[in-house]
């Protein structure tokens, strides 16, 4: 992993497992099936990165020799936050590693002429204020939706936050980093730059269509 710019809160992952998978994603001749397997899978290597940083505590156990303390994950579980529709695909990727996590859901589009995102369907765990809230999107392009899918996980009382992209633009991921200096994010891979129509190059198009085979 490196810090993008020297930021500590923006941190790309380097595995090759992810380059790996990130380049099945991108060609455009891989099908809805294993595109949503790719996503899935890199969300499970993004996860364990990501929440390295999860605080333990020691529980009593009695092993078949005897009794010991051993850690587990300690206090208010996670809130897995999907931006539909592309992070739903993160979600079970997620869900592999602390299956009872709760899940949440911001339903936002990014209008096709100004490129704005347009928030339709929102609704969080409760006690968010006491939950790490990872946000999931494939995609961070102008860093639009991305900004406002923070903007109400805090409205609603969320603080510590992470937000989880497979690609990113410089401008979405500067962006994003510059709206919410206080959050950490997470990305397998920077892209060159945005076209006029605000897609990523060479990325990988529409990372909502890909996973559900709309158009
Ligand atoms: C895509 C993507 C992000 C957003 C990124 O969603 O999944 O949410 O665009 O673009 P931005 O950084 O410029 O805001 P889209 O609006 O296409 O919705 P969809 O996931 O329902 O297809
Ligand atoms: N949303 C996507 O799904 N892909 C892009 O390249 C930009 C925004």
């Amino acid at each position: 992993m490196h810090y993008y710019n020297g930021q500590k809160n923006v941190i790309i992952l380097d595995h090759p497992l992810l380059k790996h998978k990130v380049t099945i994603m991108r060609k455009k001749q891989t099908g809805t099936n294993e595109f949503r397997k790719m996503v899935e899978e890199i969300a499970v290597l993004m996860g364990y990165e990501a929440l390295k940083d999860l605080p333990l505590e020691d529980v009593e156990v009695e092993t078949p020799i005897e009794k010991c303390k051993s850690p587990v994950i300690a206090g208010k579980k996670l809130a897995i936050v999907p931006i539909l529709r592309a992070g739903l695909g993160m979600v079970n990727g997620i869900l592999e590693l602390v299956p009872t996590a709760k899940v949440g859901h911001i339903g936002l589009y990014r209008d096709k002429n100004t490129h704005e995102p347009h928030e339709y369907y929102c609704k969080l765990p409760s006690n968010i204020d006491q939950r790490l809230v990872i946000l999931t999107d494939p995609m961070l392009a102008t860093g639009g939706s991305g900004i406002a899918a923070v903007d109400f996980v805090k409205k609603y009382g969320g603080k510590k936050i992470k937000f989880l992209c497979i690609i990113a633009a410089p401008e979405g991921l500067e962006a994003l980093a510059a709206a919410h200096p206080d959050i950490e994010i997470y990305c397998a891979q920077v892209d060159r730059c945005l076209n006029e129509s605000k897609y990523i190059c060479p990325g990988l198009g529409d990372a909502g269509d890909r996973i559900f085979g709309t158009k």
